[in-house]
């Protein structure tokens, strides 16, 4: 009793650009989006975290240390003090090559700067990164979601999709706000797989999954997709990776190199 399925063809994969083009640029900052935007990604990432006075920022750590000058959790510091670490030096200094005058005083965004600056001219997929520690942090999303009016398709695609490895954050969300796509995100260690009780689960909320590549193949891909599932695959950070991801049939790829992404989809 096997469904068939539609291929999933090139112009069909998204290219997400993972921390924005973060190959390029300081991760999860106006440049980094901006660079996959002018690269045409389909949708940029977006990683959350959230301050001492409840704002959600786009970081991918829970501390400060790797991406600022700064030290300790987000969750310690209020918006305020956040805004007075800079963002961009770190990556001048790991990347001399790549350095840039414009990074050395780059903020923290916060979310809705992040929608101010965009607007409608981009496509967005969040990471509910660590949501047990943060009060509330699916009801801030969904109402700045609601403000800035991007609940809605974009042509084909959803404007916003949400990811998380946190099936609670991710069924809170759905029951605040039943149209958003949401992505399970799992990481196998060894070979993927899903039970049924899992597919019935994600059932409940989900519309697709996201998964280490190194876990997956063609065969894994396709059940999840014949149970109605989408697969996203990442990190690919390299040609011979993206072809692999392009030739699984998956829904799409999270790459640090957008324009790579797109140059392989369009070649492929
Ligand atoms: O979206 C999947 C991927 O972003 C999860 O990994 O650690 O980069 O957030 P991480
Ligand atoms: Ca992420």
């Amino acid at each position: 009793n096997k469904k068939s399925l539609e291929p999933i063809t090139p112009e069909d994969f998204l290219i997400i650009a993972h921390r924005g083009a973060s190959a390029y640029a300081p991760e999860h900052t106006i440049p980094a989006y901006e660079i996959a935007q002018q690269a045409d990604a389909d949708y940029i990432e977006i990683d959350l975290q959230m301050t001492k006075d409840g704002v959600l920022v786009a970081m991918h750590d829970e501390k400060v240390d790797r991406t600022t000058d700064g030290v300790g959790f987000v969750i310690e510091y209020s918006l305020e003090e956040l805004k007075q670490l800079n963002a961009g030096r770190w990556y001048n200094s790991a990347n001399p090559g790549l350095a840039n005058k414009e990074f050395e005083d780059l903020k923290v965004p916060t979310l809705q700067e992040i929608f101010s600056h965009f607007g409608n001219d981009v496509n967005y997929y969040i990471e509910m990164k660590s949501p047990k520690i943060y009060k509330k942090m699916e009801e801030k999303l969904v109402s700045l979601l609601i403000q800035y009016n991007l609940i809605r398709a974009n042509g084909e695609l959803p404007k916003v999709i949400v990811e998380s490895f946190n099936e609670d954050s991710l069924t809170r969300l759905h029951q605040l706000e039943p149209k958003l796509p949401l992505i399970q995100l799992f990481y196998f260690k060894e070979e993927a797989t899903l039970s049924v009780q899992h597919y019935n689960r994600l059932s409940n909320f989900a519309s697709g999954i996201g998964v280490n590549i190194s876990s997956v193949d063609n065969d894994f891909i396709q059940e999840v997709q014949l149970n109605g599932f989408q697969v996203y695959l990442y990190s690919i950070n390299n040609e011979i990776e993206m072809k692999k991801a392009l030739n699984l049939q998956a829904n799409g790829a999270f790459t640090n190199n957008p324009d790579m992404g797109i140059s392989v989809r369009t070649e492929f």
